[in-house]
Protein backbone atom coordinates (compact mmCIF):
# COMPACT_ATOMS: atom_id res chain seq x y z
CA UNK A 1 0.00 0.00 0.00
CA UNK A 2 1.14 3.44 -0.37
CA UNK A 3 2.99 4.95 2.68
CA UNK A 4 2.27 8.58 3.21
CA UNK A 5 4.64 10.92 5.05
CA UNK A 6 2.90 12.09 8.52
CA UNK A 7 2.15 15.65 8.44
CA UNK A 8 1.77 17.10 11.82
CA UNK A 9 -0.51 20.10 10.69
CA UNK A 10 -3.27 18.68 8.39
CA UNK A 11 -3.75 16.51 11.96
CA UNK A 12 -4.33 19.68 14.11
CA UNK A 13 -6.90 20.54 10.63
CA UNK A 14 -8.54 17.41 11.51
CA UNK A 15 -8.98 18.18 15.39
CA UNK A 16 -10.40 21.30 14.23
CA UNK A 17 -12.87 19.60 11.82
CA UNK A 18 -14.02 17.09 14.60
CA UNK A 19 -14.95 19.96 17.19
CA UNK A 20 -16.57 21.77 14.09
CA UNK A 21 -18.41 18.60 13.73
CA UNK A 22 -19.83 18.08 17.00
CA UNK A 23 -20.51 14.69 18.95
CA UNK A 24 -22.79 12.13 17.63
CA UNK A 25 -26.21 11.08 19.16
CA UNK A 26 -26.28 8.98 22.09
CA UNK A 27 -28.26 5.55 21.36
CA UNK A 28 -30.77 4.83 24.13
CA UNK A 29 -29.81 1.58 26.16
CA UNK A 30 -32.65 -0.22 28.31
CA UNK A 31 -30.96 -0.94 31.21
CA UNK A 32 -33.32 -2.54 33.42
CA UNK A 33 -36.64 -1.71 35.13
CA UNK A 34 -35.53 0.18 38.27
CA UNK A 35 -33.04 2.61 36.80
CA UNK A 36 -30.61 1.52 39.46
CA UNK A 37 -28.17 0.36 36.66
CA UNK A 38 -26.31 2.95 34.85
CA UNK A 39 -24.21 0.30 32.62
CA UNK A 40 -24.75 -3.17 31.87
CA UNK A 41 -21.95 -5.01 33.71
CA UNK A 42 -18.46 -4.98 31.49
CA UNK A 43 -15.41 -7.47 31.82
CA UNK A 44 -12.39 -7.11 32.68
CA UNK A 45 -8.87 -8.49 33.13
CA UNK A 46 -10.27 -12.19 32.35
CA UNK A 47 -7.32 -14.59 33.23
CA UNK A 48 -7.39 -18.52 32.96
CA UNK A 49 -7.88 -18.04 36.80
CA UNK A 50 -10.17 -14.90 37.57
CA UNK A 51 -12.37 -12.22 36.00
CA UNK A 52 -12.90 -8.93 36.92
CA UNK A 53 -16.89 -7.68 36.35
CA UNK A 54 -17.82 -4.36 36.51
CA UNK A 55 -21.08 -1.52 36.15
CA UNK A 56 -22.31 1.24 37.35
CA UNK A 57 -24.99 1.97 39.14
CA UNK A 58 -27.71 5.33 39.27
CA UNK A 59 -27.65 5.20 43.02
CA UNK A 60 -25.71 4.05 46.33
CA UNK A 61 -25.92 0.79 46.26
CA UNK A 62 -24.72 -2.39 47.64
CA UNK A 63 -23.49 -5.12 44.90
CA UNK A 64 -22.38 -8.37 44.38
CA UNK A 65 -22.21 -11.24 41.21
CA UNK A 66 -23.76 -14.02 41.12
CA UNK A 67 -22.04 -16.82 38.77
CA UNK A 68 -20.79 -20.20 38.25
CA UNK A 69 -20.07 -22.64 35.84
CA UNK A 70 -23.98 -23.12 34.97
CA UNK A 71 -26.88 -21.11 34.43
CA UNK A 72 -27.47 -21.61 38.28
CA UNK A 73 -24.83 -19.11 39.34
CA UNK A 74 -24.77 -20.35 42.65
CA UNK A 75 -21.77 -18.68 43.34
CA UNK A 76 -21.12 -15.43 44.63
CA UNK A 77 -18.62 -12.46 45.02
CA UNK A 78 -18.44 -9.34 46.60
CA UNK A 79 -15.54 -6.55 46.92
CA UNK A 80 -14.17 -6.26 50.54
CA UNK A 81 -11.16 -3.28 51.33
CA UNK A 82 -9.74 -4.01 55.06
CA UNK A 83 -12.93 -5.78 56.12
CA UNK A 84 -14.97 -3.72 54.78
CA UNK A 85 -17.47 -4.50 52.05
CA UNK A 86 -17.81 -2.08 48.69
CA UNK A 87 -20.81 0.08 49.46
CA UNK A 88 -22.45 3.07 48.85
CA UNK A 89 -21.04 3.22 45.91
CA UNK A 90 -21.59 3.94 42.28
CA UNK A 91 -18.57 1.91 40.24
CA UNK A 92 -18.31 -1.30 40.77
CA UNK A 93 -15.42 -4.06 40.34
CA UNK A 94 -15.67 -7.41 41.67
CA UNK A 95 -13.36 -10.01 40.81
CA UNK A 96 -13.93 -13.79 40.56
CA UNK A 97 -11.12 -15.64 41.47
CA UNK A 98 -9.99 -19.62 41.61
CA UNK A 99 -11.82 -19.88 38.47
CA UNK A 100 -10.63 -22.96 36.10
CA UNK A 101 -9.01 -22.55 32.48
CA UNK A 102 -10.93 -22.79 29.37
CA UNK A 103 -14.15 -22.77 31.15
CA UNK A 104 -17.34 -20.91 30.17
CA UNK A 105 -18.92 -19.30 33.28
CA UNK A 106 -22.50 -17.69 33.56
CA UNK A 107 -23.10 -14.24 35.71
CA UNK A 108 -25.40 -11.88 36.76
CA UNK A 109 -24.72 -8.77 38.11
CA UNK A 110 -27.01 -7.39 41.67
CA UNK A 111 -27.36 -4.08 43.02
CA UNK A 112 -29.74 -2.76 45.98
CA UNK A 113 -29.99 0.72 46.73
CA UNK A 114 -28.92 2.26 49.75
CA UNK A 115 -31.60 4.40 50.62
CA UNK A 116 -29.99 6.01 54.27
CA UNK A 117 -27.06 4.74 55.27
CA UNK A 118 -27.34 5.52 59.10
CA UNK A 119 -24.65 4.19 61.40
CA UNK A 120 -26.77 1.48 63.06
CA UNK A 121 -29.83 1.34 60.92
CA UNK A 122 -29.33 1.03 57.11
CA UNK A 123 -32.89 1.35 54.70
CA UNK A 124 -32.94 -0.45 51.78
CA UNK A 125 -34.35 0.22 48.67
CA UNK A 126 -35.02 -2.08 45.56
CA UNK A 127 -33.14 -5.05 44.31
CA UNK A 128 -32.31 -5.16 40.77
CA UNK A 129 -30.65 -8.03 38.88
CA UNK A 130 -28.55 -8.27 35.52
CA UNK A 131 -29.89 -10.58 32.89
CA UNK A 132 -27.33 -13.63 32.43
CA UNK A 133 -24.46 -13.47 30.65
CA UNK A 134 -21.54 -15.82 30.09
CA UNK A 135 -17.97 -15.19 29.05
CA UNK A 136 -15.24 -18.21 28.65
CA UNK A 137 -11.91 -18.06 31.09
CA UNK A 138 -8.42 -18.99 28.51
CA UNK A 139 -6.58 -21.99 28.43
CA UNK A 140 -3.85 -21.41 30.63
CA UNK A 141 -1.00 -22.55 27.76
CA UNK A 142 -3.09 -21.78 24.24
CA UNK A 143 -1.64 -22.50 20.89
CA UNK A 144 -3.56 -19.49 19.61
CA UNK A 145 -4.68 -15.59 20.24
CA UNK A 146 -6.76 -13.58 18.71
CA UNK A 147 -7.54 -9.78 19.19
CA UNK A 148 -9.42 -6.81 18.00
CA UNK A 149 -7.78 -3.32 18.20
CA UNK A 150 -9.76 0.05 18.02
CA UNK A 151 -7.85 3.13 18.49
CA UNK A 152 -8.74 7.32 18.38
CA UNK A 153 -12.45 7.39 18.10
CA UNK A 154 -12.53 10.56 19.77
CA UNK A 155 -16.29 11.00 21.31
CA UNK A 156 -17.85 9.33 18.11
CA UNK A 157 -19.97 6.48 19.87
CA UNK A 158 -21.54 5.68 16.86
CA UNK A 159 -18.08 4.37 15.09
CA UNK A 160 -18.19 1.38 18.01
CA UNK A 161 -20.53 -0.34 16.27
CA UNK A 162 -20.41 0.38 12.14
CA UNK A 163 -16.34 -0.66 13.18
CA UNK A 164 -17.32 -3.94 14.86
CA UNK A 165 -19.45 -5.13 11.99
CA UNK A 166 -16.57 -5.20 10.27
CA UNK A 167 -15.47 -7.85 12.58
CA UNK A 168 -18.81 -9.44 14.01
CA UNK A 169 -17.62 -12.98 12.73
CA UNK A 170 -13.64 -12.73 13.61
CA UNK A 171 -12.73 -14.83 16.94
CA UNK A 172 -11.09 -12.33 19.17
CA UNK A 173 -10.79 -13.26 23.50
CA UNK A 174 -10.24 -9.04 24.41
CA UNK A 175 -10.66 -5.74 22.53
CA UNK A 176 -7.76 -3.73 22.74
CA UNK A 177 -8.93 -0.29 23.19
CA UNK A 178 -5.59 1.11 21.79
CA UNK A 179 -6.07 5.33 23.09
CA UNK A 180 -8.12 8.34 22.41
CA UNK A 181 -11.45 6.79 22.63
CA UNK A 182 -12.14 10.61 24.14
CA UNK A 183 -11.34 13.91 22.98
CA UNK A 184 -10.84 14.63 26.69
CA UNK A 185 -12.48 13.57 30.02
CA UNK A 186 -15.27 15.29 31.93
CA UNK A 187 -17.17 13.08 34.27
CA UNK A 188 -18.80 9.88 34.47
CA UNK A 189 -21.64 10.27 32.13
CA UNK A 190 -19.48 10.78 29.19
CA UNK A 191 -17.63 7.64 29.79
CA UNK A 192 -21.33 5.65 30.14
CA UNK A 193 -22.92 7.40 27.14
CA UNK A 194 -19.58 7.77 24.82
CA UNK A 195 -17.72 4.09 25.76
CA UNK A 196 -19.12 1.86 28.67
CA UNK A 197 -22.41 1.46 27.08
CA UNK A 198 -21.70 1.67 23.88
CA UNK A 199 -19.13 -1.18 24.13
CA UNK A 200 -22.29 -3.25 26.30
CA UNK A 201 -24.46 -3.07 23.57
CA UNK A 202 -21.58 -5.06 21.33
CA UNK A 203 -19.13 -7.32 23.36
CA UNK A 204 -18.01 -5.87 26.81
CA UNK A 205 -20.76 -8.39 28.85
CA UNK A 206 -18.72 -11.09 26.99
CA UNK A 207 -15.86 -10.57 25.90
CA UNK A 208 -12.90 -8.29 28.35
CA UNK A 209 -11.48 -5.17 26.76
CA UNK A 210 -7.78 -3.48 27.76
CA UNK A 211 -7.17 0.67 27.63
CA UNK A 212 -3.94 1.37 26.73
CA UNK A 213 -4.20 5.27 27.55
CA UNK A 214 -3.86 7.68 24.76
CA UNK A 215 -3.23 11.42 25.62
CA UNK A 216 -6.72 12.43 25.25
CA UNK A 217 -7.44 10.34 27.79
CA UNK A 218 -4.94 12.99 29.93
CA UNK A 219 -6.34 15.92 29.39
CA UNK A 220 -9.90 17.32 30.99
CA UNK A 221 -10.98 17.53 34.64
CA UNK A 222 -12.21 13.88 34.40
CA UNK A 223 -8.82 12.57 33.57
CA UNK A 224 -7.50 11.80 36.96
CA UNK A 225 -10.36 9.53 37.36
CA UNK A 226 -10.09 7.78 34.11
CA UNK A 227 -8.79 4.55 36.16
CA UNK A 228 -11.59 3.79 38.71
CA UNK A 229 -13.38 2.72 35.10
CA UNK A 230 -11.31 0.12 34.03
CA UNK A 231 -8.67 -3.07 35.38
CA UNK A 232 -5.51 -3.46 33.35
CA UNK A 233 -3.34 -6.03 34.23
CA UNK A 234 -1.32 -5.24 37.55
CA UNK A 235 -3.50 -2.47 37.73
CA UNK A 236 -1.19 -0.05 35.48
CA UNK A 237 -1.05 1.54 32.34
CA UNK A 238 2.01 -0.38 31.14
CA UNK A 239 2.61 -4.43 31.49
CA UNK A 240 3.21 -6.97 29.88
CA UNK A 241 1.30 -10.45 29.34
CA UNK A 242 1.59 -13.59 27.46
CA UNK A 243 -1.40 -14.83 25.70
CA UNK A 244 -0.55 -18.00 23.81
CA UNK A 245 2.21 -17.54 21.34
CA UNK A 246 2.16 -13.82 21.89
CA UNK A 247 4.06 -11.54 24.62
CA UNK A 248 2.67 -8.28 24.89
CA UNK A 249 4.09 -5.38 26.22
CA UNK A 250 1.76 -2.07 26.52
CA UNK A 251 2.96 1.11 27.37
CA UNK A 252 1.09 4.52 28.03
CA UNK A 253 2.95 6.70 25.92
CA UNK A 254 1.52 10.05 27.74
CA UNK A 255 1.04 13.54 26.33
CA UNK A 256 2.47 14.79 22.94
CA UNK A 257 3.52 17.93 23.65
CA UNK A 258 6.32 19.16 26.43
CA UNK A 259 5.36 19.02 30.14
CA UNK A 260 5.63 22.73 30.14
CA UNK A 261 3.35 23.38 27.35
CA UNK A 262 1.04 25.74 28.67
CA UNK A 263 -2.34 23.43 27.91
CA UNK A 264 -1.00 21.74 30.51
CA UNK A 265 -0.98 24.10 33.24
CA UNK A 266 1.89 22.62 35.30
CA UNK A 267 0.01 19.59 36.07
CA UNK A 268 1.15 16.59 34.03
CA UNK A 269 5.04 15.03 34.83
CA UNK A 270 5.02 12.52 31.58
CA UNK A 271 8.89 12.82 31.11
CA UNK A 272 9.21 11.07 34.48
CA UNK A 273 6.35 8.46 33.76
CA UNK A 274 8.21 7.81 30.35
CA UNK A 275 11.84 7.28 32.03
CA UNK A 276 9.93 5.25 34.58
CA UNK A 277 8.58 2.83 32.15
CA UNK A 278 11.72 3.03 30.06
CA UNK A 279 13.49 1.15 33.30
CA UNK A 280 10.66 -0.94 33.19
CA UNK A 281 11.17 -2.18 29.36
CA UNK A 282 15.03 -2.42 29.83
CA UNK A 283 14.40 -5.13 32.42
CA UNK A 284 10.99 -6.60 30.52
CA UNK A 285 13.47 -7.42 27.68
CA UNK A 286 14.87 -9.39 29.43
CA UNK A 287 12.18 -11.30 31.00
CA UNK A 288 12.17 -15.68 29.95
CA UNK A 289 8.62 -14.42 28.83
CA UNK A 290 9.74 -11.98 26.60
CA UNK A 291 12.75 -14.04 25.01
CA UNK A 292 10.50 -17.28 24.73
CA UNK A 293 7.47 -15.96 23.19
CA UNK A 294 6.92 -16.47 19.58
CA UNK A 295 5.86 -13.43 18.99
CA UNK A 296 6.82 -9.85 21.19
CA UNK A 297 3.95 -7.65 20.35
CA UNK A 298 4.01 -3.99 21.60
CA UNK A 299 0.46 -1.96 21.67
CA UNK A 300 1.00 1.94 22.64
CA UNK A 301 -0.83 4.49 21.25
CA UNK A 302 1.99 7.23 20.04
CA UNK A 303 3.94 5.95 17.41
CA UNK A 304 7.89 6.77 17.95
CA UNK A 305 8.32 6.89 14.45
CA UNK A 306 5.30 8.31 11.47
CA UNK A 307 4.03 11.26 13.84
CA UNK A 308 6.02 13.91 13.74
CA UNK A 309 8.25 15.75 15.41
CA UNK A 310 6.78 16.94 18.79
CA UNK A 311 8.22 16.08 22.07
CA UNK A 312 5.99 13.11 22.98
CA UNK A 313 6.77 11.15 19.87
CA UNK A 314 10.73 12.02 19.82
CA UNK A 315 11.00 11.48 23.62
CA UNK A 316 8.99 7.98 22.91
CA UNK A 317 11.82 7.56 19.90
CA UNK A 318 15.02 8.30 21.86
CA UNK A 319 13.78 6.28 25.52
CA UNK A 320 11.76 3.46 24.02
CA UNK A 321 13.22 2.31 20.41
CA UNK A 322 16.76 1.50 21.35
CA UNK A 323 15.05 -1.19 23.80
CA UNK A 324 12.25 -2.29 21.43
CA UNK A 325 15.11 -3.04 18.59
CA UNK A 326 17.43 -4.68 21.08
CA UNK A 327 14.49 -6.58 22.20
CA UNK A 328 13.75 -7.39 18.74
CA UNK A 329 10.33 -6.69 18.85
CA UNK A 330 8.14 -8.20 15.86
CA UNK A 331 5.21 -6.03 15.71
CA UNK A 332 3.94 -2.82 17.08
CA UNK A 333 0.54 -1.03 16.72
CA UNK A 334 -0.33 2.53 17.64
CA UNK A 335 -2.95 5.39 16.83
CA UNK A 336 -2.87 8.82 17.57
CA UNK A 337 -1.62 9.95 13.81
CA UNK A 338 -4.99 9.87 12.60
CA UNK A 339 -3.37 8.29 8.98
CA UNK A 340 -3.48 4.54 9.08
CA UNK A 341 -0.51 2.84 7.77
CA UNK A 342 1.80 -0.14 7.65
CA UNK A 343 5.26 1.23 7.80
CA UNK A 344 8.32 -2.07 7.20
CA UNK A 345 10.74 -2.70 8.99
CA UNK A 346 13.79 -0.38 8.85
CA UNK A 347 17.49 -1.09 9.85
CA UNK A 348 18.34 2.30 9.60
CA UNK A 349 15.31 3.08 12.12
CA UNK A 350 12.91 0.61 13.85
CA UNK A 351 13.87 -2.91 12.94
CA UNK A 352 10.19 -4.16 13.38
CA UNK A 353 6.53 -3.28 11.33
CA UNK A 354 4.76 -0.83 12.77
CA UNK A 355 1.03 -0.38 11.76
CA UNK A 356 -0.76 2.25 12.98
CA UNK A 357 -4.84 2.69 12.82
CA UNK A 358 -6.51 5.24 11.49
CA UNK A 359 -9.58 7.54 12.60
CA UNK A 360 -11.69 8.94 13.94
CA UNK A 361 -13.50 10.85 10.93
CA UNK A 362 -15.71 9.46 8.51
CA UNK A 363 -13.82 7.52 5.82
CA UNK A 364 -10.49 7.20 8.04
CA UNK A 365 -12.05 4.93 11.04
CA UNK A 366 -10.41 1.58 10.81
CA UNK A 367 -10.22 -1.93 12.77
CA UNK A 368 -7.43 -4.36 13.38
CA UNK A 369 -7.83 -8.21 14.05
CA UNK A 370 -4.62 -9.96 14.82
CA UNK A 371 -4.53 -14.21 15.23
CA UNK A 372 -1.67 -15.61 15.69
CA UNK A 373 -0.55 -19.45 16.25
CA UNK A 374 2.78 -20.82 16.84
CA UNK A 375 4.13 -20.33 13.80
CA UNK A 376 2.46 -17.16 12.21
CA UNK A 377 0.82 -14.20 13.48
CA UNK A 378 -1.71 -12.33 10.94
CA UNK A 379 -2.36 -8.65 11.16
CA UNK A 380 -5.25 -7.24 9.33
CA UNK A 381 -6.56 -3.40 9.17
CA UNK A 382 -9.91 -2.94 7.79
CA UNK A 383 -10.76 0.54 6.83
CA UNK A 384 -14.72 1.33 7.69
CA UNK A 385 -15.52 0.49 4.14
CA UNK A 386 -14.75 -2.89 4.26
CA UNK A 387 -11.31 -2.31 2.26
CA UNK A 388 -8.45 -4.19 3.75
CA UNK A 389 -5.78 -1.55 3.79
CA UNK A 390 -2.90 -3.28 5.93
CA UNK A 391 -2.37 -7.02 5.94
CA UNK A 392 1.15 -8.37 7.61
CA UNK A 393 2.13 -11.76 8.12
CA UNK A 394 5.06 -12.50 10.16
CA UNK A 395 6.80 -15.72 11.10
CA UNK A 396 7.72 -17.07 14.33
CA UNK A 397 11.53 -16.90 14.72
CA UNK A 398 11.28 -20.17 16.83
FE1 LIG B 1 -3.53 10.72 20.20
Amino acid sequence: MAIKKYDRRSFIGDVAKMGAAGLLPVPEFSLGSTGLFATKPYLQNVTPQGATIMWITAKPCKSWVEYGPSEAADHQAVTAHLGLIDANNLINKIKLTGLQPNTKYYYRVCSQEITEFKPYQLQWGETEKSDLFHFTTPEANPDTVSWVVLNDIHDRPASFPLLMSLVKDVPREFVFLNGDMFDYETDQQQMIDHLLNPLGELFSTETPFLFARGNHETRGKGARDHTLYFENLDDRYYFSFTRGPVHFVVLDTGEDKEDSHKEYGGLVAFDAYREEQARWLAKEIETPAFKKAPFRVVMMHIPPFESGDWHGTMHCRELFNPLFNKGKIDLMICGHTHRYGVFAADPATHNYPLVIGGGPLVTKRTVMTVKADRKELRLLMIREDGVNVGDVRIKSRL
